[in-house]
């Protein structure tokens, strides 16, 4: 059964998925990095990005579970990117180089069409302009049984929990005050949306929760 899930989003002690003023130099936005101290030196995210070594044990299960099984994954514009409105540079192809750690079809949520972006590794970025729904029908139909992995932004996730239709969230608390940003849970009745938390583990760099759907 294809599980529509989100892995490793972090968010601040104060409930910050996103720092304020995202720009090239900042992708989540002003002290936003900081929110995923406890991934960057996991092996997971080593490999991810080239590099050898990196840490092993719980914050790494956590980061590695989330690539595992996964057939597509759905963005929201501005995690893709820092450009807003009309696609006005058509060579922004993402944050993260020619072979982009997706290595799927990756449906972008937009207002603004734009032809698809074959990358290296598997990873297609198509534009989705028919709201979210149509992007969970694209993506689950691309999955193939497998997996969608929602991997934000806030915007993003906000829709698709609001509409019950994520089954499971792993969510990296870090402890980091960011003051303001992007608020994941704002005004989200999670009780009421029918999730319990059904694993939690802290380390030295973050509380790792799962919360999952009852249905
Ligand atoms: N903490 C973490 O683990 C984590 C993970 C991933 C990302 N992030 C960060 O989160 C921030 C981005 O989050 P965000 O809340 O600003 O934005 P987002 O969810 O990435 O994207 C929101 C944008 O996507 C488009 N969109 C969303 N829903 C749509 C719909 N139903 N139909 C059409 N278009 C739709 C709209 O763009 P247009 O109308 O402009 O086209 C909207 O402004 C970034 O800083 C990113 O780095 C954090």
């Amino acid at each position: 059964m294809t599980l529509i899930r989100v892995d490793s989003f972090s968010i601040s002690l104060d409930g910050f998925g996103a720092g304020p003023g995202q720009n090239l130099e900042n992708p989540l936005g002003i002290g936003g990095r900081a929110l995923h101290n406890w991934a960057f030196p996991t092996r997971t995210f080593q490999t991810m990005f080239g590099s050898e070594g990196g840490t092993t044990g719980p914050d790494d299960d956590f980061a590695a579970r989330g690539f595992v099984n996964v057939g597509a994954w759905i963005l929201g514009r501005n995690m893709f990117g820092p450009i807003r409105g009309e696609w006005t540079d058509s060579d922004w192809k993402g944050w993260w180089g020619a072979s982009p750690p997706y290595h799927t079809p990756v449906f972008v949520l937009t207002h603004h069409s734009r032809d698809s972006i074959p990358m290296e590794g598997g990873t297609t970025f198509h534009f989705v302009t028919e709201g979210f729904s149509r992007a969970l029908e694209r993506a689950r139909a691309a999955a193939q049984g497998k997996d969608v992995r929602i991997g934000g932004g806030v915007a993003t996730i906000r829709q698709y929990l609001q509409a019950r239709l994520i089954d499971r969230m792993h969510l990296a608390i870090s402890p980091v005050i960011l003051g303001t940003g992007e608020r994941l849970l704002a005004d989200i009745d999670l009780l009421a949306l029918g999730y319990k938390c059904t694993e939690h583990v802290a380390t030295t760099n973050a509380t790792h929760v799962v919360l999952e759907r009852e249905k």
